[in-house]
């Protein structure tokens, strides 16, 4: 009997994008700066609903320090994410640099600690299409489960099936 499965399609490719630490120590240098700068970034996190404070921070080509965070409303859906923040407001300050890398992480209520931050899927496809419009990756540094850290070398790792404009050509 004919299989109806006509194709299996692995994005095995993208496993091997993430990479896991256990200890942000392990991380490099740039990459331990910006989950610092992220960390600051959640002072300004606006989340009395939710009460999970989370911050971005991304470096350009230049070297330009951009952060963000989540932006909360008693309406709920119009609650804006840290890592759009970030994105969007170095895409209006400086539209043509690159962004190189984005660190995410978050913390609950006024705790110190940082707390497990995986990019939402708005997020990751509005990463994707920096990505797009660049040509060229973006690294992801976030907390995953278990408390790894994870460096994602480019947003596909995180959101293989994104749309894009190829979609629509
Ligand atoms: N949040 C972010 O800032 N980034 C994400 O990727 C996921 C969620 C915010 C939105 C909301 O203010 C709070 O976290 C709880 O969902």
């Amino acid at each position: 009997m004919a299989s109806t499965i006509k194709k299996v399609i692995f994005h095995t490719a993208t496993m091997k994008e993430v990479e896991s630490f256990n200890n942000i120590e392990e991380l490099d240098t740039e990459s331990k700066y910006l989950v610092h700068k992220a960390k600051e970034a959640t002072t300004h996190s606006y989340a009395p609903y939710s009460k999970f404070h989370v911050g971005a921070a991304l470096v350009l080509e230049d070297g330009t320090l951009v952060t963000g965070c989540n932006q909360e409303n008693a309406s709920y859906p119009l609650c804006m994410c840290a890592e759009r923040v970030a994105l969007y407001t170095a895409a209006s300050q400086y539209p043509n640099k690159r962004v190189m890398k984005i660190a995410v992480v978050a913390h609950k209520k006024n705790h110190k600690e940082l707390v497990p931050a995986t990019s939402c899927g708005a997020c990751a496809q509005v990463m994707l299409e920096f990505e797009y419009r660049q040509k060229k990756p973006i690294e992801v540094i976030m907390m995953g489960p278990k408390e790894k850290w994870l460096k994602c070398s480019s947003v596909h790792a995180i959101l293989p099936m994104g749309f894009t404009k190829d979609n629509l050509d």
